[in-house]
């Protein structure tokens, strides 16, 4: 017999949140998650938590050869296992890395220190930030800023700001609405022994959820002996009219749009928007 209490949680989830609510579990810090994240982000043929070796490789050539100032000082924001650093440091470039999944951290250090690679790399929020004009570039790769609200994306960006030496660039992707029209909104649902979400059987009901100015939620409700858990991944796409309005008025000036950060042309169907923006 099914528990009514859990029955009843999950009606509750079930029903549409508002926007950008966050009351959830974490899956960048929940230790199992974290982990299956870990196993994502290092695969190398998996666009998943990072893309692909291949395309990780072309970013870094585009990037140091057309953007970056030789033996400058990055900021990596969500710089999880550090994928890119270690790139940019042995091409010269003197790397801060911060992400705060204690397991993407300590992958990164043990890696770093295995290879000889001077990059600093601290375990922290990058919301909770207070570096001062310290950096010649910040970067975010791979769409974080899309799980910003509004508030929280004018938070991130003083902190960008703040961080930057003046010139200084900032570097950053996010997801266009031809992406989530190839991705559609979620709905399904499976039980599952081991998986991704638990190491133990559990349920997994899947739906997603659409707002207005292109704002989305895929959300995960995990049901196990332990009980009721709701997960949730806010999307806010941009095009390039919204993302250029909102970074101008942030105190940058556009230097670059590209289609992707491997330097590819923007189309009008792209599914990433690529900005290379300079502190006013
Ligand atoms: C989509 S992954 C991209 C990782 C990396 N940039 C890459 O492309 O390989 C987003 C990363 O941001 C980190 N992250 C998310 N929110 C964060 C926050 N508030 N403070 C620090 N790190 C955060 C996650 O732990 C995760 O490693």
């Amino acid at each position: 017999m099914i528990d009514e209490n859990i029955i009843n949680q999950i009606k509750e989830f079930s029903k549409k949140p508002s926007l950008f609510n966050k009351k959830c579990g974490n899956i960048w810090t929940e230790e199992y998650i974290a982990n299956q994240m870990l196993k994502a982000h290092i695969d190398p043929n998996f666009d998943g938590a990072s893309r692909r070796a291949v395309i990780i490789n072309k970013t870094i050539d585009f990037l140091t050869r057309n953007v970056l100032k030789e033996n400058s000082s990055i900021l990596d924001l969500g710089c999880g296992p550090g994928l890119y650093d270690e790139k940019l440091c042995q091409r010269g470039y003197k790397v801060t890395g911060i992400d705060f999944s204690i397991n993407s951290i300590n992958y990164a250090k043990n890696s770093a220190e295995k290879q000889g690679l001077n990059i600093k790399y601290k375990c922290n929020n990058f919301f909770e930030l207070n570096y001062s004009e310290e950096f010649d570039t910040v970067m975010q790769i791979y769409g974080e800023i899309n799980t910003f609200s509004d508030s929280e994306r004018s938070k991130f960006f003083n902190i960008v700001k703040n961080s930057l030496k003046p010139n200084g660039l900032f570097i950053f992707d996010v997801s266009t609405p031809t992406l989530r029209k190839k991705c559609g909104l979620k709905k399904n649902w499976y039980v599952g022994n081991s998986g991704f979400w638990r190491d133990k059987i559990h349920l997994v009901l899947e739906n997603g959820f659409q707002y207005d100015n292109d704002i989305w939620l895929d959300q995960y409700i995990v049901a196990d002996n332990n009980g009721v858990q709701v997960y949730r991944n806010w999307f806010h796409d941009y095009t390039v009219k919204t993302i250029s309005e909102i970074i101008q008025n942030s105190g940058f000036k556009i230097i670059n749009i590209l289609g992707n950060l491997t330097g590819e042309i923007l189309k009008e169907d792209s599914e990433w928007i690529a900005i290379i923006a300079q502190k006013k």
